[in-house]
C-alpha cells in the first residue's frame, strides 16, 4: 500500500452520464474505508482552476446513487488546455495538499489527468464516464447501459406513431463519432438499418433494404443514424431517401440529450461502484496514470495514453446480428 497518499480529489468532467454520482460516492467511501480525505472538485477540471474543491463527508454522498447527471456539476474546461490554467490548478490543489486524484469521463476528461500526471506528477486514475462507450480499455462504460435504454423506450414511442402512420423515420441517436449507441439501440429497437460512423453504408443498400421491407409488408421502418456520420446526420440522410422515394411518408426524430438523463439502471450503478472502489484501491497500489475498466468482467488497469489514444473497435458479431434481423 502506498501510505504517501493521505488526500484524494475527485471530479467529473465532459458530458455527464448517468452513474455518474455512484462512481463519486463509491470513491468517496472507498476512500473513507482507507481513511482518506476526500475532496469534491465542482465543475471538473473548472473547479480546480477557481478552487471550488469542497471537502466530502459521508452526508455529502447520501442519496445520489440513485441519481442522474453528477452533483459534482461537470464542465468542458478550454482553460485547462493551457499550460497557464493547469498551472492555476496545481497550485490550488497543492496548497490544499491533495496528493492524488481520480478523474470521471471520457477522452476529452482522461487526457487532461494524463497531462497533469505528466506535468506535475499528480498520481491519477481515470474511470470511463461516457454514454458514448468509445474507449479503449473497457468492455462498457459508465452510463452507456442507461443511456441504450432510454433511447430504446424514446424509440419504443415513436414506433407507435410510426406504424399508425405507415412511415419511415429516421432516429439520431449520440455518441459523438462511435456507433455504439446506434448498434445496441438499433438492435434493441427492430430497426429497420443502423448508420454507423465506423462502417459505410450506401444510399442504395439503404433503399434496397426499404424496398425489400415493403415487399414483406412491414408496418414502419425506423433507421437508427449515429450522430457522428461522415454522409450526415438523420436529417441529412432523411433528404436524400426522400429525393429518391417521394411517396414515402418520412420523418426525423433526433433524441438529443435526453440520452444522458435519467436515473442510472441497475448495471450502470453496480458498475460505477465497482469503478470507483477499485479507483482508490488502484491508487493505493501505485497505479497511476491508468483508466480502469471491466473487460470480461474482471477489472482491468489500462494506461490512459492507450485508452485515449487506441480504437475501440465495433463488435463485427454484433452487426452481423443486426443485419441479419433487420433484413
Ligand atoms: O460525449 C457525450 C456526448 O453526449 C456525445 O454523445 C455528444 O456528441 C456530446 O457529448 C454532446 O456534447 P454537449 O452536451 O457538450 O453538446
Amino acid at each position: 500500500m502506498d501510505n504517501t497518499i493521505k488526500k484524494i480529489g475527485v471530479l467529473t468532467s465532459g458530458g455527464d452520464a448517468p452513474g455518474m454520482n455512484a462512481a463519486i460516492r463509491a470513491v468517496v467511501r472507498a476512500g473513507f474505508y482507507y481513511n482518506l480525505e476526500v475532496y469534491g472538485i465542482y465543475r471538473g477540471y473548472e473547479g480546480m482552476i477557481n478552487n471550488d474543491i469542497r471537502k466530502m463527508d459521508s452526508k455529502s454522498i447520501a442519496h445520489v446513487l440513485e441519481r442522474g447527471g453528477t452533483f459534482l456539476k461537470s464542465a468542458r474546461s478550454e482553460e485547462f488546455r493551457t499550460a497557464e490554467g493547469r498551472k492555476k490548478a496545481y497550485e490550488n490543489i497543492k496548497a490544499i495538499g491533495i496528493d492524488a486524484l481520480v478523474v470521471i469521463g471520457g477522452d476529452g476528461s482522461l487526457t487532461g489527468a494524463h497531462l497533469f500526471y505528466k506535468e506535475f506528477g499528480i498520481p491519477a486514475v481515470g474511470l470511463p464516464g461516457t454514454i458514448d462507450n468509445d474507449l479503449f480499455g473497457t468492455d462498457l462504460t459508465i452510463g452507456f447501459d442507461t443511456a441504450c435504454n432510454t433511447a430504446i423506450q424514446a424509440i419504443d414511442k415513436i414506433r407507435d406513431t410510426a406504424t399508425s402512420h405507415d412511415r419511415l423515420f429516421f432516429i439520431e441517436v449520440m455518441g459523438r463519432d462511435a456507433g455504439f449507441i446506434a448498434i445496441n439501440a438499433g438492435i434493441g429497437s427492430a430497426a429497420a438499418a443502423i448508420l454507423i460512423p465506423e462502417k459505410k453504408m450506401p444510399v442504395e443498400m439503404l433503399l434496397e433494404r426499404l424496398k425489400s421491407r415493403e415487399k414483406a409488408k412491414k408496418e414502419s421502418n425506423i433507421v437508427i443514424v449515429a450522430e457522428g456520420g461522415k454522409s450526415g446526420g438523420a436529417a441529412e440522410i432523411a433528404e436524400k431517401v426522400r429525393k429518391i422515394l417521394p411517396s414515402y411518408d418520412i420523418k426525423v426524430t433526433i433524441l438529443g440529450h435526453l440520452q444522458r438523463g435519467g436515473a442510472p439502471s441497475a448495471f450502470d450503478r453496480t458498475l460505477a461502484s465497482k469503478l470507483g472502489v477499485s479507483a482508490v484501491e488502484g491508487l493505493l497500489h501505485g497505479k497511476y496514470d491508468v483508466m480502469v475498466g471491466v473487460i470480461n468482467n474482471k477489472i482491468v488497469f489500462t494506461p490512459i495514453k492507450r485508452a485515449i489514444v487506441d480504437d475501440k473497435k465495433v463488435d463485427e458479431e454484433e452487426l452481423r446480428i443486426a443485419n441479419i434481423l433487420s433484413t
